[in-house]
């Protein structure tokens, strides 16, 4: 079974790189892989090829930036002709960047079936990009694979639930499967955003903050580094790029003694952080189940709860980008006692793969 896959943003190549791994052993599947180009400073791409042994892409189609329809629309346009050519008996899309949506219309118009790994994941609120990417994704797919049960009840009340399957969340199986690389010792220096290296601390918090709804507007940058400044260890801050220049002039005008603004880690070094860490702030959808799957407290800044099942006694907490409420959910004592696992047992790869040959194998 041809199978075309379609990734072009950090999130994607983690999640891909366990289902590819098993493609690669299993001859009955020839998996090509399209990289959009969405994401592609060697930190945010070529970093995770590397380090999680993903098969090279056949094509890179070198898309990124400007506005979303601008990208979306280039990406639909190069998509179409590719699998026009390629022929694949499907399609495999995974979360909710613009590289899905363009991945979705592209090839659902060609009526070739579409796999959606990550499905059903609801924020409620249309005024959030992904979020249409991921609702019109799911709507237009043959087969949905969600994480958890509660993405599974947004596919349910949709009226998805035919071809929705429950299989846990594939960054849990990579978080497992990589951890073992990773040990006690931190594996690398940091690198400043000025390009020169730096150790990272024994004892820090670990930030990361990308979203457009936190980075577009200063005040709310402005916040969330002034409640990191004022905590009693140093914060690890990898910038993501969306937000580095706006960052750098930040801090030509402010001191940050605190903060460590370093440029985009791989993720080897991002679980190193992730299991050291004291506590996790971030408003990225994958950080935030790693640091439930590590255990680690977290602060989840944004306004919608993504991950439901993270949210128990505390151990995720959503804040508003203030100072003030950050630092105050920070300091509340929370727990691991009673831990359970909702993001599957660490084999949703295996699933998806089992579901695709019994559906698609002929
Ligand atoms: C995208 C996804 C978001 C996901 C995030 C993961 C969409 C709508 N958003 O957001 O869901 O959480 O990826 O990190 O698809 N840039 C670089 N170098 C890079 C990558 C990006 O300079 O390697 C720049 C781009 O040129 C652009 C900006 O960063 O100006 C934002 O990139 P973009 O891909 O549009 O969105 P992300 O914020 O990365
Ligand atoms: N990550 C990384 N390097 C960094 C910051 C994050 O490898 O400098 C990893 C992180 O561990 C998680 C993933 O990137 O696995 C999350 O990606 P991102 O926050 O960009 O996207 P989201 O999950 O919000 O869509």
């Amino acid at each position: 079974m041809k199978i075309v896959t379609i990734v072009g943003a950090r999130p994607q190549f983690i999640k891909a790189a366990v289902l590819s791994r098993i493609f690669e052993k299993d001859s009955s599947f020839d998996e090509v892989i399209i990289h959009t180009g969405q994401h592609y400073d060697s930190n945010m791409s070529d970093v995770f090829f590397q380090e999680l042994a993903i098969p090279k892409p056949k094509y890179n189609l070198g898309i990124s930036g400007g506005s979303h329809g601008k990208m979306t629309g280039e990406m639909i346009i190069c998509i179409e002709e590719i699998v026009l050519k390629e022929k694949p008996d499907m399609i495999l899309l995974y979360g909710d960047t613009n590289s899905t949506l363009a991945g979705a219309i592209a090839t659902s118009k060609l009526n070739i079936p579409i796999a959606h790994v990550e499905a059903g994941g609801r924020l409620g609120t249309m005024s959030n990009p992904e979020e249409i990417n991921r609702i019109i994704t799911d709507h237009v797919s043959s087969t949905l694979f969600a994480c958890t049960a509660s993405a599974m009840d947004f596919l349910k009340k949709e009226g998805l639930l035919e071809k929705a399957y429950l299989v846990g969340d594939p960054m849990y199986d990579a978080f497992r499967y990589y951890s073992g690389n990773v040990g006690d010792n931190c594996p690398e220096k940091l690198i400043k955003l000025d390009g020169t290296l730096i150790t990272c601390p024994n004892e820090f918090y670990y930030l990361t903050c990308h979203r457009q709804e936190n980075t577009d507007i200063e005040e709310k940058q402005l916040n969330i580094l002034d409640a990191m400044e004022s905590l009693d260890k140093p914060c690890v801050y990898p910038v993501h790029p969306r937000n580095s220049g706006k960052v750098k002039e930040i801090c030509s005008s402010r001191d940050y003694m605190n903060v460590m603004f370093v440029q985009p880690v791989g993720y080897l070094m991002s679980i190193y952080l992730t299991k050291h860490a004291e506590k996790i702030i971030t408003d990225s959808g994958g950080l935030q189940r790693e640091a439930y799957f590590a255990k680690k407290q977290c602060v989840t800044v944004f306004d919608y709860v993504a991950w439901p099942e993270t949210m128990v006694k505390n151990r995720n907490q959503l804040a508003k980008p203030m100072k003030s409420d950050i630092l105050n959910k920070l300091s509340r004592n929370v727990t691991f006692d009673d831990y359970d696992m909702p993001f599957g047992d660490s084999h949703a790869a295996e699933k998806i793969i089992a579901i695709l040959k019994e559906r698609y194998l002929r």
